[in-house]
């Protein structure tokens, strides 16, 4: 069975922790998902044995985590022969903080990109509530899965 690591940073409300939790379970048997929460001073483990690198987090003003900016920066070299995902969560569910992310390595490294809404309470949103409320849910954990699945083909 296939396998892939996701290095994640999540601290707004952990949506992306919870999408990826959710994808895992449901691959299960199909993809094998490790997750690891990219924190400051933590060493990433060794990634030589997984098929797949993902890199996750939540937009925070239109850009993905810092944590997961500077992973890729510094290890530029070593991702550029690896099979890599995106997934983000956000208020609007686009790609384009992924994309940029993804700047930073070869196009044929990257074998897609998941986009994924997200409770989203920061700063006026706070007063309504937030949007994206209730996201993500198994709706949209389910997709997840499916498209691991079938970007691990
Ligand atoms: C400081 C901050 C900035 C944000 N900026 C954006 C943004 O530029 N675009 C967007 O769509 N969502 C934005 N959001 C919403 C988050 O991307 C969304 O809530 C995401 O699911 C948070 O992920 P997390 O809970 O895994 O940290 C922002 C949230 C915070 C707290």
């Amino acid at each position: 069975m296939k396998k892939i690591i996701v290095l994640y940073d999540s601290w707004h409300h952990h949506n992306t922790e919870k999408l990826l939790q959710g994808c895992g379970e449901k691959c299960q048997g199909k993809v094998t998902v490790d997750l690891y929460p990219l924190h400051d001073g933590n060493a990433v483990p060794d990634l030589s044995s997984y098929d797949a690198i993902g890199f996750a987090s939540g937009v925070y003003a239109g850009r993905m985590s810092e944590k997961i900016l500077a992973y890729i920066k510094e290890n530029q070299t070593a991702l550029t022969d690896r099979s890599i995902l995106f997934f983000s969560t956000s208020g609007f569910a686009n790609t384009k903080a992924m994309k940029n992310a993804a700047g930073m390595i070869p196009d044929s490294t990257v074998k897609g990109m998941f986009a994924c809404p997200g409770w989203n309470t920061f700063g006026p949103f706070k007063l309504i509530g937030g949007t994206s409320k209730n996201h993500p849910n198994e709706t949209d954990m389910q997709k997840a899965a499916d498209f691991v699945i079938e970007a691990m083909k």
